[in-house]
């Protein structure tokens, strides 16, 4: 029997979807056993809601989702007050999430949702250097209103901090900062840190070498405040900051 390179290619081509096929079933099956006890408890019990447990599924880094879960239960245990900040929602996945694990809480989202501006990226080197002002800039306040549309969300469009004014007087238990850049990550530590309540935590994304900015703003701000800065072994390397709680 003579078989063909047609033959061939399809027995290839065939060979490839099965391996994918086979993967993807796999994972589904297994992948989710990577849940931390006290989450599985947490389901068991009732405590996690559907729709929070069906983005477990899909959320790409298990480590982030859990540190954010694990944050958010502590501060609810400890009954730290304030509310919860994003600074870089993009189209809001991260706030969405925080926002399914308290919905109780207002949550302050802090975008121009237009993009970066020019000024803020003529500064940057590594990876930002590579950003102009059309990425994350196919967004809008009114799509993202759409989506994050319970009243505890307070939209807070254009340049940060120019946008913190009149928030003078705002406590945070929870800030997710994901800016991307020197300038807003340097001034959201500036905003944020003395705003977060004894107990609330500030959580930067991104604190790896390919982000310089990130990691410059956050070891300058680092060496003026008395609480160290702990890494979390995500994807790319969140970092948090906690205020200490008076004892
Ligand atoms: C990486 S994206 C955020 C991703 C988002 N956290 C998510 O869950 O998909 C970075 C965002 O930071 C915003 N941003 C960066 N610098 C800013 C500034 N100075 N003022 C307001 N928004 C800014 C950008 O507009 C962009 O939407």
């Amino acid at each position: 029997m003579q078989i063909t390179l047609y033959q061939i290619v399809q027995a290839v081509l065939l060979g490839i979807i099965l391996f994918y096929l086979i993967y993807y079933v796999w994972s589904v099956l297994f992948d989710k056993n990577y849940q931390p006890k006290d989450y599985q408890h947490s389901v068991k019990t009732g405590r996690v809601s559907i729709a929070l447990r069906k983005l477990e599924k899909q959320y790409p880094d298990k480590v982030r989702f859990f540190n954010f879960w694990f944050q958010v239960e502590r501060l609810k245990k400890e009954k730290v007050p304030g509310a919860f900040a994003e600074l870089g929602v993009y189209k809001g996945d991260s706030a969405y999430l925080l926002h399914l694990m308290d919905s109780k809480r207002t949550f302050h989202l802090f975008d121009t949702f237009e993009g970066f501006q020019s000024s803020d990226l003529k500064h940057e080197t590594g990876k930002a250097a590579t950003y102009t002002t059309s990425n994350f800039a196919d967004t809008s306040l009114e799509k993202v209103k759409k989506r994050l549309s319970d009243p505890e969300f307070i939209f807070h469009q254009g340049y940060f901090p120019d946008t913190t004014k009149g928030l003078e007087g705002e406590q945070y238990a929870l800030v997710s900062m994901d800016a991307d850049l020197y300038n807003p990550t340097k001034a959201g530590l500036e905003y944020f840190y003395p705003r977060l309540s004894p107990g609330g935590v500030i959580i930067v994304h991104d604190y790896n070498h390919e982000w310089p900015g990130i990691v410059k703003a956050v070891d300058d701000f680092a060496a003026s405040i008395p609480e160290p800065v702990v890494p979390v072994a995500d994807v790319d390397s969140s970092v948090m900051i906690f205020k200490t709680r008076k004892v």
